[in-house]
């Protein structure tokens, strides 16, 4: 069993980026996180538009953008444009989810929904089949090194079930907290996608700690 790989920017050098995502350019990743936080949706600002493109210019993986922002409908095709691969969109902040999914697909990205770790899994059964990617939020969204939940692991296997259940192929990616310890039982109870921010960029030799993520 092994999982796709998505280290977080969020957690690197911002005075070095184009080293930190040559790295990830050279290692095992699979995605890049992208971390957009509004100091709205979220009690924290991140970055935006001009530093994903930026990114996007050096990296050689798919951009998976996180929005944790108000209003994610008004900003999809700019994050679009910036290079996002996979858009994520708050299940809490989109009062017309099936609508914004579907604009970011005639985008040409995938489409992904973020949820807060308070938020039942059930609530996305009438739209799985409209979803590429669930981001399951394993932290309550707006900072990176915080404690990861244990509930998820529950969380992870409902939702795999209504995944098979319903024959959809939504990809289950579990952010916040990771490390080698939670990593294996999340791989095992269904995830597909593992998220990690400081965990990857804190440890001496991040390409390293990505290749054994993923060896799990
Ligand atoms: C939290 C972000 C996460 C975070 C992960 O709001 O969505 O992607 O950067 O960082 P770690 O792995 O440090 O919890
Ligand atoms: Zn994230």
């Amino acid at each position: 069993m092994s999982a796709l790989i998505a280290p977080s920017i969020l957690a690197a050098d911002f005075a070095n980026l184009q080293q930190e995502i040559e790295m990830l350019n050279r290692s095992e990743a699979d995605y890049i996180h992208v971390d957009i936080m509004d100091g709205v949706f979220v009690p924290n600002i991140s970055f935006g538009i001009p530093v994903t493109e930026a990114v996007n210019r050096h990296a050689k993986k798919p951009l998976d953008v996180h929005l944790m922002i108000v209003n994610p409908d008004h900003y999809l095709e700019a994050f679009q444009k910036a290079g996002a691969a996979i858009i994520s969109v708050h299940y809490e902040a989109c009062t017309h989810l099936h609508r914004t999914l579907q604009a970011i697909k005639d985008l040409g990205c995938k489409a992904g929904v973020a949820i807060n770790p308070h938020t039942p899994v059930e609530l996305l059964e009438d739209v799985l089949v409209d979803i590429d990617l669930v981001c399951m939020m394993s932290v309550n969204p707006g900072f990176g090194g915080q404690k990861f939940i244990p509930k998820t692991y529950d969380k992870i296997k409902k939702l795999k079930a209504m995944i098979n259940s319903t024959r959809a192929h939504t990809l289950i990616e579990i952010d916040g907290g990771i490390n080698e310890e939670n990593a294996p039982k999340l791989v095992e109870c269904g995830a597909d996608v593992l998220v990690a921010g400081n965990f990857v960029f804190s440890n001496e030799d991040p390409i390293r700690t990505i290749s054994a993520l993923k060896k799990l």
